[in-house]
């Protein structure tokens, strides 16, 4: 849309914003709705699944619908400098956003477990990065504790205008679907996300605006699944460092989400991941990266609880480009090189 004005304008009367919050945004929201016509075949049974392409959000992530909240908020309240703990796009996010509005970022990573593309984002748009020899975790509580003492707002998920702004999603996707759809499959790692989308369809659904609400259905990594396991996992492992998350902040909201929607949580392998994220990319056209293909691969493993003529969204939360590592390693393509700049030979090679 041309004049899409950012998502806290486009939605400020759902939004705790007023005149006089300065609204930072980089036109952030607004992202495509797409018929997954492979993956619909697959589950068969006349259902139509839909992808949530959140990965063209401005930095790449959905991250970016609870920033611009976050961020404006923090800047309605004075605040000269924000902090999080990231496995990656949040730091990415929280970097451009908190810059833009003319404050400092110092985001907290766990050492060698950030994809290229997020790390490289952080340092572009000028945070200041604090490598941990931790996980994921031990940055929370670093930055949980920090945001207490020093003067520092933090924009994890716990900080109440990221959901907001991420309730957004959902209310993009009941204005492009007309309704509700049956189930919304959405990857889980600090659990934030899943919680507002619940809000999300609960605002419109009291509103009148839906007549259904979804079933939440959540995915996380098989090694890093404290959601599915009821239980802390001390050092959680998976190729999609993104939900590389041993104890959720947003646990209890997650699990409420799942009650009353009469949901469920599931684990998926790194194989199973994988899978989807090359489908995904194959025969779809869509490069996600691959804690966004858990949505998908999960969707694939449950088939057969899927009921006929449901419609799925299923959320793709980052851009494959954020992990070029993962593209590389993991692919099917038939890539030849060290060619001699020869038409005979090239042509040969490509079968005539
Ligand atoms: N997908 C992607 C691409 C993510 O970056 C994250 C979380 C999730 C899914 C899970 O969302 O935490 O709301 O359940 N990334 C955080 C980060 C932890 O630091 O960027 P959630």
């Amino acid at each position: 849309m041309q004049n899409w004005p950012g998502l806290i304008k486009a939605y400020k009367k759902w939004l705790p914003v007023t005149e006089k919050t300065p609204v930072i945004s980089l036109k952030e929201g607004a992202t495509p709705l797409l018929l997954l016509e492979s993956i619909s075949r697959r589950i068969g049974k006349g259902v139509k699944v839909y992808a949530k392409y959140d990965g063209l959000n401005p930095t790449g992530s959905f991250k970016d619908r609870g920033m611009t909240m976050a961020i404006s908020k923090a800047k309605e309240e004075g605040c000269e400098a924000v902090i999080c703990a990231s496995t990656g796009n949040t730091s990415a996010s929280a970097a451009a956003y908190a810059r833009r509005g003319g404050m400092k970022a110092f985001v907290l990573i766990p050492d060698g477990y950030v994809a290229q593309g997020k790390l490289a984002q952080a340092l572009v748009y000028g945070a200041e990065v604090l490598a941990i020899r931790g996980n994921f975790d031990q940055a929370l509580e670093i930055v949980q504790e920090a945001s207490k003492n020093y003067p520092l707002t933090l924009v994890n998920s716990v900080n109440p205008y990221r959901l907001q702004g991420q309730k957004t999603a959902s209310f993009e996707i009941i204005d492009c679907l007309g309704d509700a759809p049956d189930l919304l499959c959405i990857p889980m790692g600090n659990a934030g996300n899943i919680s507002a989308y619940w809000m999300g369809f609960k605002e419109y659904y009291k509103a009148n605006i839906s007549k259904k609400l979804p079933k939440m259905i959540g995915f996380q990594a098989k090694n890093s699944a404290p959601l599915v396991e009821n239980k802390i996992i001390e050092n959680p492992e998976t190729i999609a460092t993104a939900i590389r998350i041993g104890n959720p902040v947003n646990k209890q909201k997650a699990i409420k989400a799942k009650i009353d929607s009469k949901g469920d949580f599931y684990t998926v392998s790194d194989d199973e991941i994988v899978q989807a994220y090359k489908i995904l990319g194959k025969e779809e056209g869509i490069f996600c990266e691959p804690a966004s293909a858990a949505s998908v691969a999960g969707l694939l493993k449950i088939k057969d609880k899927v009921l006929a003529e449901s419609t799925i969204v299923c959320v793709l939360t980052g851009n494959g480009l954020k992990d070029p590592e993962c593209a590389i390693n993991n692919n099917d393509a038939l890539f030849y090189n060290d060619l001699n700049p020869n038409i005979k030979e090239i042509v040969k090679i490509m079968g005539f």
